[in-house]
């Protein structure tokens, strides 16, 4: 049950959307989802509201630095993955997240490319890392692309973080309606209306590719949960 954390320093970088349409995909595709929602904000608990109950799919709210490690340990055999949708910003909760994490996404606006939110995550990771011995696999993913931005654009933002050792997903999560909608109509890419939704074929080839992806990156079985306990009191250290 690998823990699969989304986060960047600044507000607005796409976390929550990338993080529900994740959860819904794998979902989707059979897959157990525990989504443990500490953005204040509580996106995903409101979509969850709306949409009711809905098959594979748990949203654990008013996660602290406290009950983070209790709610994985308690959920880990009812669930195949668990995503963290974290508030935009750098402090205890989101280190202690991070360290626990199998994999974090770092996702960042393709259009704008305001990295600086996603490098504050980075120097964390890189933190953990050399101060706490904590690796953690991480990954940027691009999101909020438009349409008109080229393979040979995409190609060189890729170059420009592979310079600094940083991976960044093949695909991007692009600007669509869908995935605005969503939350507010709830539920599912699937169980959204075509007729009314402009692109929503696009969308979903859009969120299969993504998961896909997360799915080669993070394979169900692998996980360092077992070892959670150990990791959080070397984090609560670091901190
Ligand atoms: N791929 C997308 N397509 C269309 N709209 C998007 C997309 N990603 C994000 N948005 C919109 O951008 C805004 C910010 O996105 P989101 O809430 O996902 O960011 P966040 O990083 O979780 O923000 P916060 O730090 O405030 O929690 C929202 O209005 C959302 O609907
Ligand atoms: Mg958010």
């Amino acid at each position: 049950m690998p823990v699969i954390t989304f986060a960047n320093a600044k507000g607005g970088a796409g976390k929550t959307t990338a993080a529900l349409i994740l959860a819904t995909e794998l979902a989707t595709q059979g897959h157990r989802v525990t989504i443990l929602d500490a953005d204040p904000q509580r996106w995903i608990t409101s979509w969850h509201e709306v949409t009711g109950r809905l098959q594979n799919v748990q949203v654990i709210s008013e996660v602290s630095m406290g009950s983070l490690q209790s709610h994985l340990r308690e959920n880990r055999d009812q669930t195949d993955y668990f995503i963290v949708d974290l508030a935009g910003a750098r402090d205890a909760l989101v280190a202690t997240a991070i360290g626990l994490s199998d994999h974090v996404f770092i996702p960042i606006q393709g259009c704008a490319m305001d990295a600086k939110g996603g490098a504050q995550i980075l120097e964390l990771l890189k933190q953990l890392k050399e101060k706490a011995g904590i690796a953690i696999s991480h990954s940027v993913v691009l999101t909020r692309m438009s349409s008109v931005v080229t393979t040979r654009a995409m190609t060189a933002i890729k170059a420009l973080l592979a310079e600094r050792g940083v991976a960044v997903l093949d695909t991007p999560i692009a600007e669509r309606v869908a995935f605005r909608d969503i939350f507010d109509c709830g539920g599912t890419l699937y169980t959204m209306d075509e007729g009314k939704v402009s692109n929503l074929d696009k969308a979903r080839e859009n969120a299969r590719a993504f998961a896909a992806e997360v799915l080669r990156l993070v394979p169900a079985r692998a996980s360092r949960a077992g070892s959670l306990r150990g990791a959080f009191r070397t984090l609560r250290r670091a901190a």
